[in-house]
């Protein structure tokens, strides 16, 4: 079901895109970082060419936030709020060297938001929405192949450190409801709710991350 933009259909639509370029720019950090930590040379590359694309992406949310309304790029709303403590939570685990922690914080669960999100974006629902389409689907390719990376770097993990893991995957899962739950932009006309939504983000985790471990 498509995410209805509301009244002043561009300026919601501009408080959607706000927040997916914090998000962008999360993972563009993110990305860079774990390319200076990884050790495997194929893996360290694709995470070169992520975080550049990421570093794209951001770029193209602030320019199209601008062009449906200038006066949203300093806005600080909840779902901002509560990305900022992701980052954090992200940026501990990068510096303590954490690469497969990381790895399920950005590109496992946060992806996993970040793909939800764009798939519930009706961008027919405002006027200058379908200039975005070519992009929109773009953007989904790029994050369906930082996703695939992300479930085939914990295929590879030793069956020991899997409970780890998803002890981990679980905090991560916690501070994206509570970007959900900030995100009043995505919400409020009876076409989607946050329980409804963390229920999609949790069913797209791979389960090896969301099974009770004894
Ligand atoms: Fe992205
Ligand atoms: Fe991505």
């Amino acid at each position: 079901m498509a995410i209805a933009i509301g009244t002043d259909k561009s300026t919601r639509m501009a408080r959607v895109f706000h927040v997916l370029w914090h998000g962008e720019r999360i993972a563009y950090d993110a990305a860079a970082r774990q390319a200076l930590i990884c050790g495997d040379i194929k893996a360290k590359r694709f995470l070169s060419m992520q975080s550049a694309q990421e570093s794209r992406h951001a770029a193209l949310f602030h320019a199209a936030t601008a062009v449906l309304t200038p006066r949203i790029r300093s806005l600080q709303t909840p779902a901002v709020a509560a990305l900022n403590a992701y980052r954090r939570h992200l940026d501990h685990d990068l510096a303590a060297g954490h690469l497969a922690t990381s790895i399920v914080g950005l590109q496992i669960v946060l992806e996993g938001l970040g793909a939800l999100t764009l798939s519930r974006i009706n961008l027919a629902l405002s006027p200058h929405g379908p200039r975005f389409a070519p992009f929109k689907r773009l953007l989904e390719q790029h994050e369906d192949s930082h996703h695939a990376f992300g479930r085939r770097w914990l295929e590879r993990q030793d069956i020991e450190s899997l409970p780890r893991l998803a002890a981990e995957a679980y905090r991560y899962f916690e501070l994206a409801c509570s970007a959900i739950d900030g995100s009043e932009e995505l919400f409020g006309y009876g076409v989607s709710t946050p329980q409804i939504f963390r229920l999609h983000l949790r069913a797209a985790l791979p389960s090896t991350l969301t099974r009770d471990w004894p």
